[in-house]
């Protein structure tokens, strides 16, 4: 079985500058959904028809085919763009829009067995919406094989009230499909080549064509707005939320918990209310997650605990204790048993074993050993208005209060820097290094200033 899938259109009704088919639906655009659900259904072959935003589609998205449609003249068009590509086909065609991403694998191989079973020249999937508006009309004769289908902006008041919809997901003998595709025509009110008319055409020249309904039609929403865009969006939210917990992970409150789709997470881990798990985050078993919480793109062990935080593009590993307020950004690996808490913010640093970063610190661009004490109030000094720079704190350092280590700068294994100093050279091994001006007292100064 092999694929093709209709992603040119401009998507007009999304009023955006991006094409239509790479916005996305819990963090992955809805055109790699199409795709991959493709690929779990067996197909072993995808070809996307690009047109509008070709070429960022191409760059977006990869693992396919494209073929360009130049001018987009509507679904039936768009198809008959990948007949070179089918040339040498035999057997199953199947047809998909870029813009209905919610169909699982399961629903579209259960859907081709189903046509490969009935041995029909075309099948199309249906589906019974509560909201039929802006769906093409499946129209069936008395005895309920299926007449043709009529677009929204074609149908009559009484068509209109149909509310069993093509869900514009096709399966076809690929041969018989482009013989008969060359003949529509494009005499409707948008002027289009319309893909359902092939069926008419098929069923006219004496094919059998059949017409199967979608068990779940949440499957099939297509997505022709941002509010339908937002629509799937929860569909696709709450199927996740459910697939993990079903799995064994606590969502205490799955309406204020925003998972994408490729998220992972372990066996008894709790997420708490209003965390937002992103991208391609991993998460680890026994974690407590939130409340308050947004990870993009990490990597999170097992038994971490993360409150209140923000964290993206980095590493954090077993046991780490994150929280409240801690920003950690990209390129940050925090190794096991770290504490970091309180208005700290690490940005592209290495933090060692069961390292403590527990108020008010700045470390950017740091390397720092294991079992390190860092003061409130520390700040690596990386930035000196044009550079980078970096610092090396070694094992079991132990930084005073308010202190600047101006970078680049070494500290060494076991090293004392006492509390208020600014630390611009090398503190040796075992060293304790004060920089900063002696204290001096000065003595009945408050009765000579009032005098
Ligand atoms: C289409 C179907 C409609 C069905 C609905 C399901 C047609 C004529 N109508 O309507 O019966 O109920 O999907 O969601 O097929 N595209 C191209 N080239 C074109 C035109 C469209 O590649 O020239 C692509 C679009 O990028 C999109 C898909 O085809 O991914 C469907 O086009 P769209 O304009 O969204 O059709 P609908 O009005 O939703
Ligand atoms: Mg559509």
């Amino acid at each position: 079985m092999e694929t093709v899938i209709l992603a040119a259109g401009k998507g007009t009704r999304m009023k955006s500058k991006l094409p239509k088919v790479l916005h996305k639906v819990c963090g992955k655009e809805m055109l790699r959904h199409v795709i991959d659900a493709a690929k779990e259904a067996g197909s072993t072959r995808e070809v996307v028809v690009i047109g509008n935003g070709a070429e960022l589609v191409k760059e977006k998205i990869s693992g396919v085919e494209f073929v360009l449609q130049a001018e987009q003249l509507g679904t039936g068009h768009a198809v008959l763009c990948a007949k070179e590509n089918f040339a040498n086909s035999n057997g199953t065609l199947m047809v998909l829009c870029g813009d209905t991403p919610l169909f699982t694998g399961e629903l579209l191989k259960n859907f081709v067995d189903a046509h490969e079973n009935s041995k029909v020249a075309a099948t199309v999937l249906t589906a019974e919406m509560p909201d039929a508006t802006g769906y093409g009309r499946i129209i069936r004769e008395d005895n309920g094989d299926l007449k043709k289908i009529v677009e929204h902006k074609d149908a009559s008041d009484a068509e209109k009230n149909i509310r069993e919809v093509n869900a514009g997901i096709y399966c076809f003998d690929v041969k018989k499909l482009f013989s008969a595709l060359t003949q529509v025509k494009n005499e409707n009110s948008q002027g289009e080549y319309y893909l359902p008319d092939v069926l008419t055409i098929l069923k006219n020249s004496g094919e059998k064509i059949g017409a199967v309904v979608a068990d779940d039609y949440t499957q099939t929403l297509g997505i022709n707005s941002r509010v339908q865009l937002a629509e799937a969006e929860k569909v696709l939210r709450q199927r996740k939320n459910i697939e993990l917990m079903e799995s064994g992970v606590t969502i205490i409150d799955p309406a204020s918990t925003f998972i994408d789709a490729e998220v992972e997470v372990g066996q008894d881990t709790i997420i708490y209310p209003n965390t937002y798990l992103e991208g391609k985050t991993k998460i680890g078993s026994d974690c407590v997650i939130g409340p308050h919480t947004r990870f993009t793109d990490m990597i999170v062990g097992d038994n971490v605990q993360a409150h209140f935080s923000y964290c993206h593009e980095s590493e954090i590993c077993d046991g780490v204790i994150l929280g409240p307020y801690v920003h950690i950004r990209p390129g940050s690996k925090i190794s096991a048993k770290v504490k970091i808490g309180n208005f700290v913010e690490v940005k592209n640093s290495n933090v060692g074993e069961g390292s403590k970063l527990p108020h008010l610190q700045y470390i950017g661009d740091t390397d720092m050993g294991s079992g390190c004490n860092i003061g409130c109030g520390t700040i690596t000094v990386n930035y000196d208005g044009k550079k980078k720079f970096r610092t090396k704190i070694g094992d079991n350092v132990f930084v005073g209060c308010n202190s600047n280590l101006v970078a680049p700068v070494t500290v060494e294994n076991g090293a004392y820097i006492a509390a208020g100093s600014t630390i611009t050279d090398t503190v040796p091994e075992k060293n304790l290094a004060i920089a900063r001006a002696r204290q001096k007292n000065i003595s009945g100064w408050k009765d000579k200033r009032n005098s």
